[in-house]
């Protein structure tokens, strides 16, 4: 029996806040339209227990081949963040700072033969994915960042040829604007989608 959709979203817990930008029209979970990427971090601890459940979930997405391509390089004390600070370019320093933890995301180009490993950067996009969700399911948040010195980072972190940084992810408890520079204040909100009909595509069988 086919459902009515259309009232769907009205049954979910989705935020206010993002409504105003987010309108779910056939009823996704919550928790794909309730997270957004914030720049701001309160001070807050993160226990080894939550960083790991938050990785974990990484550890545990989809992959080609099952090859898990993904890889962790994790700063949480104040000389590790600092020394991740290095290579992170200054407008993304600014905030990210503030997070409990830093976690530069590589991709390995190589399985477990030595052979190229085509997907690499789509496997790791997958383990992002989870990593954010996970931390929001635990009312943590996460922003990710392209915007670092992938060559600088190589040498801070010796990292080797075959793996490539892909994204360096803020992982924190959410913050209010005050610790936030007020340059970013405006930004630091849900971002709205395209439309459904922008992303499928129709196509003619010939
Ligand atoms: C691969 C990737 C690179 C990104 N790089 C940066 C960055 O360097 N600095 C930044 O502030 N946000 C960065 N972002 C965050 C995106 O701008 C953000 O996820 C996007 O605007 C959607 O907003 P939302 O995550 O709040 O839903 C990046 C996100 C991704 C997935």
């Amino acid at each position: 029996m086919s459902k009515d959709l259309s009232t769907v979203s009205e049954n979910k817990q989705y935020d206010q806040e993002v409504l105003e930008v987010r309108q779910p029209q056939y009823g996704a979970d919550p928790q794909f339209i309730n997270r957004w990427s914030t720049r701001a971090f309160a001070p807050y601890e993160l226990s080894k227990e939550e960083l790991y459940k938050v990785l974990e979930a990484g550890q545990y997405a989809p992959s080609a081949n099952n090859v898990q391509p993904w890889r962790f390089y994790i700063a949480q004390t104040e000389q590790e963040k600092n020394h991740f600070l290095s290579f992170i370019l200054p407008r993304n320093a600014e905030w990210c700072k503030n997070a409990s933890a830093l976690i530069l995301l590589a991709s390995d180009t190589l399985n477990a033969e030595g052979k190229e490993h085509g997907k690499h950067a789509f496997d790791a996009g997958a383990a992002w994915q989870a990593i954010a969700l996970q931390a929001h399911l635990l009312g943590l948040s996460t922003r990710a960042m392209g915007g670092f010195d992938s060559a600088a980072a190589r040498e801070k972190l010796n990292i080797p040829q075959q793996l490539v940084p892909q994204i360096v992810i803020a992982l924190g408890k959410p913050g209010s604007l005050e610790q936030l520079d007020p340059s970013f204040h405006e930004r630091n909100k849900p971002t709205p989608r395209k439309s459904l009909q922008e992303l499928i595509i129709p196509y003619e069988i010939k």
